[in-house]
Protein backbone atom coordinates (compact mmCIF):
# COMPACT_ATOMS: atom_id res chain seq x y z
CA UNK A 1 0.00 0.00 0.00
CA UNK A 2 1.43 3.61 -0.70
CA UNK A 3 0.21 5.84 1.59
CA UNK A 4 0.60 9.89 0.89
CA UNK A 5 0.29 12.79 3.52
CA UNK A 6 -0.52 16.10 2.06
CA UNK A 7 1.00 18.58 4.60
CA UNK A 8 3.07 21.27 5.50
CA UNK A 9 5.21 19.54 7.63
CA UNK A 10 6.69 16.36 5.90
CA UNK A 11 9.51 16.09 7.98
CA UNK A 12 7.28 15.37 10.88
CA UNK A 13 4.96 12.79 9.39
CA UNK A 14 8.31 11.12 7.43
CA UNK A 15 9.79 11.29 10.57
CA UNK A 16 6.94 9.20 12.48
CA UNK A 17 6.74 6.70 9.92
CA UNK A 18 10.81 5.56 10.04
CA UNK A 19 10.02 3.77 13.63
CA UNK A 20 8.59 0.42 15.15
CA UNK A 21 6.15 -1.35 12.80
CA UNK A 22 5.66 1.13 9.97
CA UNK A 23 9.40 1.49 9.61
CA UNK A 24 9.60 -2.68 9.17
CA UNK A 25 6.41 -2.63 7.17
CA UNK A 26 8.25 0.10 4.43
CA UNK A 27 11.21 -2.03 4.87
CA UNK A 28 10.07 -5.14 4.02
CA UNK A 29 7.93 -3.30 1.15
CA UNK A 30 4.69 -3.72 2.19
CA UNK A 31 4.27 0.17 3.15
CA UNK A 32 5.59 3.03 1.52
CA UNK A 33 5.20 6.67 2.88
CA UNK A 34 4.85 9.57 0.64
CA UNK A 35 4.78 13.68 1.83
CA UNK A 36 3.79 16.68 -0.15
CA UNK A 37 4.30 19.87 0.93
CA UNK A 38 1.44 22.32 -0.63
CA UNK A 39 4.62 25.26 0.47
CA UNK A 40 6.23 23.55 -2.61
CA UNK A 41 3.04 24.74 -4.81
CA UNK A 42 2.84 28.48 -3.98
CA UNK A 43 3.77 31.10 -7.07
CA UNK A 44 4.65 33.99 -4.57
CA UNK A 45 7.86 34.86 -3.43
CA UNK A 46 6.90 34.28 0.09
CA UNK A 47 5.77 30.75 -0.63
CA UNK A 48 2.59 31.80 0.82
CA UNK A 49 -0.06 29.04 1.55
CA UNK A 50 -2.58 31.01 4.03
CA UNK A 51 -4.72 33.82 3.94
CA UNK A 52 -7.15 35.32 6.03
CA UNK A 53 -10.83 34.24 6.41
CA UNK A 54 -13.29 35.25 4.06
CA UNK A 55 -16.06 37.17 6.09
CA UNK A 56 -13.84 38.22 8.58
CA UNK A 57 -12.55 36.25 12.16
CA UNK A 58 -9.11 35.11 13.78
CA UNK A 59 -7.01 32.87 11.94
CA UNK A 60 -5.70 32.17 8.88
CA UNK A 61 -6.99 29.53 6.32
CA UNK A 62 -5.00 27.26 3.98
CA UNK A 63 -5.40 28.30 -0.13
CA UNK A 64 -7.22 25.98 -1.85
CA UNK A 65 -4.68 26.56 -4.92
CA UNK A 66 -1.64 25.13 -3.33
CA UNK A 67 -3.67 22.67 -1.56
CA UNK A 68 -5.45 21.68 -4.45
CA UNK A 69 -2.03 21.94 -6.90
CA UNK A 70 -0.33 19.15 -4.20
CA UNK A 71 -3.36 16.61 -4.29
CA UNK A 72 -3.18 16.89 -8.32
CA UNK A 73 0.24 16.42 -8.50
CA UNK A 74 -0.13 12.89 -7.13
CA UNK A 75 -2.43 11.92 -10.18
CA UNK A 76 -5.44 10.43 -8.15
CA UNK A 77 -7.45 10.40 -11.22
CA UNK A 78 -10.09 12.97 -12.36
CA UNK A 79 -12.73 15.15 -10.16
CA UNK A 80 -15.93 12.15 -8.98
CA UNK A 81 -13.88 9.40 -10.06
CA UNK A 82 -10.98 9.34 -7.27
CA UNK A 83 -8.74 5.65 -7.71
CA UNK A 84 -8.59 5.48 -3.92
CA UNK A 85 -9.57 7.39 -0.73
CA UNK A 86 -8.65 10.92 -0.08
CA UNK A 87 -8.91 11.63 2.98
CA UNK A 88 -9.66 15.05 5.31
CA UNK A 89 -8.57 15.26 8.65
CA UNK A 90 -11.23 17.31 10.23
CA UNK A 91 -12.54 17.62 14.01
CA UNK A 92 -15.87 18.36 12.16
CA UNK A 93 -15.94 15.74 10.54
CA UNK A 94 -17.55 11.85 12.09
CA UNK A 95 -15.11 9.60 13.86
CA UNK A 96 -12.58 7.66 12.40
CA UNK A 97 -12.64 4.07 13.97
CA UNK A 98 -11.65 0.37 13.35
CA UNK A 99 -14.58 -0.08 10.68
CA UNK A 100 -12.80 2.52 8.47
CA UNK A 101 -9.37 0.81 9.26
CA UNK A 102 -10.66 -2.34 7.88
CA UNK A 103 -11.75 -0.86 4.41
CA UNK A 104 -8.87 0.96 3.80
CA UNK A 105 -6.18 -1.86 4.44
CA UNK A 106 -8.22 -3.23 1.05
CA UNK A 107 -6.96 -0.27 -1.04
CA UNK A 108 -3.67 -0.12 -2.37
CA UNK A 109 -3.48 3.39 -1.85
CA UNK A 110 -4.49 6.63 0.44
CA UNK A 111 -4.20 9.91 0.49
CA UNK A 112 -4.45 12.06 3.99
CA UNK A 113 -4.82 15.89 3.43
CA UNK A 114 -3.58 17.55 6.92
CA UNK A 115 -5.18 20.77 7.33
CA UNK A 116 -3.65 23.99 9.47
CA UNK A 117 -4.56 26.93 11.29
CA UNK A 118 -8.02 27.22 11.14
CA UNK A 119 -8.55 24.91 8.62
CA UNK A 120 -8.49 24.04 4.84
CA UNK A 121 -10.64 26.23 2.11
CA UNK A 122 -13.72 24.71 1.76
CA UNK A 123 -13.81 23.97 -1.81
CA UNK A 124 -11.15 21.18 -2.04
CA UNK A 125 -12.96 19.41 0.53
CA UNK A 126 -15.86 19.91 -2.48
CA UNK A 127 -13.58 18.63 -5.55
CA UNK A 128 -11.03 16.68 -4.39
CA UNK A 129 -12.02 15.08 -1.01
CA UNK A 130 -13.44 11.33 -0.97
CA UNK A 131 -14.14 11.40 2.96
CA UNK A 132 -13.64 13.08 6.21
CA UNK A 133 -12.16 11.89 9.90
CA UNK A 134 -11.85 13.07 12.83
CA UNK A 135 -10.19 11.13 15.77
CA UNK A 136 -11.56 12.70 18.74
CA UNK A 137 -13.68 15.37 20.16
CA UNK A 138 -11.11 17.71 20.58
CA UNK A 139 -8.98 20.20 18.49
CA UNK A 140 -5.35 19.11 17.37
CA UNK A 141 -2.92 22.14 16.06
CA UNK A 142 -2.55 20.07 12.52
CA UNK A 143 -3.73 16.69 10.75
CA UNK A 144 -0.56 15.48 11.17
CA UNK A 145 -1.09 13.36 14.49
CA UNK A 146 -4.77 12.65 13.33
CA UNK A 147 -3.70 11.31 9.98
CA UNK A 148 -0.42 9.59 11.13
CA UNK A 149 -3.18 7.80 13.83
CA UNK A 150 -5.53 6.86 11.10
CA UNK A 151 -2.34 5.31 8.69
CA UNK A 152 -0.66 3.33 12.16
CA UNK A 153 -4.48 1.52 12.29
CA UNK A 154 -4.77 1.04 8.49
CA UNK A 155 -1.17 -0.81 8.50
CA UNK A 156 -1.13 -3.13 11.02
CA UNK A 157 -3.65 -4.38 9.24
CA UNK A 158 -2.26 -5.86 6.03
CA UNK A 159 -1.18 -8.85 5.37
CA UNK A 160 2.05 -9.75 6.48
CA UNK A 161 3.00 -6.83 8.91
CA UNK A 162 1.98 -7.81 12.21
CA UNK A 163 4.26 -11.26 12.72
CA UNK A 164 1.13 -13.24 13.78
CA UNK A 165 -1.94 -12.00 12.06
CA UNK A 166 -3.89 -13.37 14.88
CA UNK A 167 -2.46 -10.52 17.06
CA UNK A 168 -4.84 -7.51 15.15
CA UNK A 169 -8.18 -10.89 15.64
CA UNK A 170 -8.04 -10.33 19.33
CA UNK A 171 -7.43 -6.59 19.53
CA UNK A 172 -9.77 -4.28 21.00
CA UNK A 173 -12.63 -2.81 18.46
CA UNK A 174 -11.98 -6.00 16.07
CA UNK A 175 -15.52 -7.16 16.24
CA UNK A 176 -17.01 -4.46 18.66
CA UNK A 177 -16.06 -5.45 21.67
CA UNK A 178 -12.93 -4.35 24.04
CA UNK A 179 -9.73 -6.44 24.32
CA UNK A 180 -9.54 -9.10 27.26
CA UNK A 181 -6.40 -8.28 30.17
CA UNK A 182 -2.74 -9.93 29.18
CA UNK A 183 -0.76 -11.17 31.73
CA UNK A 184 3.32 -12.28 31.25
CA UNK A 185 6.10 -13.89 32.99
CA UNK A 186 6.49 -13.49 36.63
CA UNK A 187 3.30 -15.32 37.72
CA UNK A 188 3.30 -13.61 41.01
CA UNK A 189 4.25 -9.91 41.16
CA UNK A 190 3.93 -7.98 44.38
CA UNK A 191 1.83 -10.26 45.34
CA UNK A 192 -0.81 -10.51 42.45
CA UNK A 193 -1.01 -13.55 40.96
CA UNK A 194 -2.19 -14.08 37.17
CA UNK A 195 -5.38 -15.88 37.12
CA UNK A 196 -4.96 -19.29 37.58
CA UNK A 197 -7.43 -20.38 34.26
CA UNK A 198 -4.41 -18.52 31.86
CA UNK A 199 -1.74 -21.63 33.60
CA UNK A 200 -3.85 -24.52 33.06
CA UNK A 201 -3.44 -25.56 29.80
CA UNK A 202 -6.73 -25.37 28.91
CA UNK A 203 -7.22 -23.71 25.84
CA UNK A 204 -11.49 -24.18 25.70
CA UNK A 205 -11.27 -22.71 29.21
CA UNK A 206 -9.03 -19.87 28.04
CA UNK A 207 -10.83 -18.65 25.45
CA UNK A 208 -14.10 -18.82 27.51
CA UNK A 209 -12.61 -16.61 30.22
CA UNK A 210 -10.83 -14.28 27.96
CA UNK A 211 -14.57 -13.52 25.88
CA UNK A 212 -16.31 -12.89 29.06
CA UNK A 213 -13.31 -10.73 30.44
CA UNK A 214 -14.21 -8.73 27.12
CA UNK A 215 -18.17 -8.75 27.59
CA UNK A 216 -17.49 -7.45 31.29
CA UNK A 217 -14.90 -4.47 30.11
CA UNK A 218 -17.32 -3.37 27.04
CA UNK A 219 -20.82 -3.58 29.35
CA UNK A 220 -18.64 -1.78 32.11
CA UNK A 221 -16.52 0.65 30.24
CA UNK A 222 -17.99 1.53 27.16
CA UNK A 223 -21.95 0.56 27.12
CA UNK A 224 -22.45 2.25 23.82
CA UNK A 225 -20.29 -0.29 22.07
CA UNK A 226 -21.65 -3.43 24.26
CA UNK A 227 -25.25 -2.26 22.86
CA UNK A 228 -24.27 -2.17 18.97
CA UNK A 229 -22.57 -5.40 19.79
CA UNK A 230 -23.05 -8.54 17.37
CA UNK A 231 -23.35 -10.90 20.56
CA UNK A 232 -22.97 -14.51 20.05
CA UNK A 233 -25.09 -17.17 21.24
CA UNK A 234 -23.53 -17.95 24.01
CA UNK A 235 -22.19 -14.87 25.01
CA UNK A 236 -25.01 -14.07 27.91
CA UNK A 237 -24.38 -17.11 29.46
CA UNK A 238 -20.62 -15.39 30.09
CA UNK A 239 -21.58 -12.22 31.93
C1 LIG B 1 -6.70 23.96 14.63
S1 LIG B 1 -7.45 22.75 13.65
C2 LIG B 1 -8.80 23.63 12.94
C3 LIG B 1 -10.04 23.52 13.75
C4 LIG B 1 -11.24 24.18 13.06
N1 LIG B 1 -11.14 25.60 13.08
C5 LIG B 1 -12.52 23.72 13.74
O1 LIG B 1 -12.93 24.38 14.68
O2 LIG B 1 -13.08 22.67 13.36
C6 LIG B 1 -6.32 22.60 12.30
C7 LIG B 1 -6.36 21.28 11.57
O3 LIG B 1 -5.97 20.24 12.45
C8 LIG B 1 -6.61 19.03 12.07
N2 LIG B 1 -7.31 18.51 13.25
C9 LIG B 1 -7.39 19.12 14.47
N3 LIG B 1 -8.06 18.36 15.34
C10 LIG B 1 -8.41 17.24 14.69
C11 LIG B 1 -9.13 16.07 15.06
N4 LIG B 1 -9.63 15.91 16.26
N5 LIG B 1 -9.29 15.11 14.12
C12 LIG B 1 -8.82 15.26 12.87
N6 LIG B 1 -8.15 16.35 12.47
C13 LIG B 1 -7.93 17.33 13.35
C14 LIG B 1 -7.51 19.34 10.88
O4 LIG B 1 -6.81 19.01 9.70
C15 LIG B 1 -7.69 20.84 11.01
O5 LIG B 1 -7.94 21.46 9.76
Amino acid sequence: MRIDFVTLFPEMVLGAVGHSILARAQAAGLAEFWATNPRDFATDKHRTVDDSPYGGGPGMVMMAPVVHAALESLEIGAPGSRSCPVVLTDPAAPLFGQREAQRWAHEERLVFVCGHYEGIDERVRERLVTEAYSIGDYVLTGGELPALVMADAVVRLLPGVLGDPRSHEDDSHADGLLGFPLYTKPAEFLGSRVPEVLTSGDHAAVARWRRSRQLARTREERPDLFSRADLRPDDLGLL
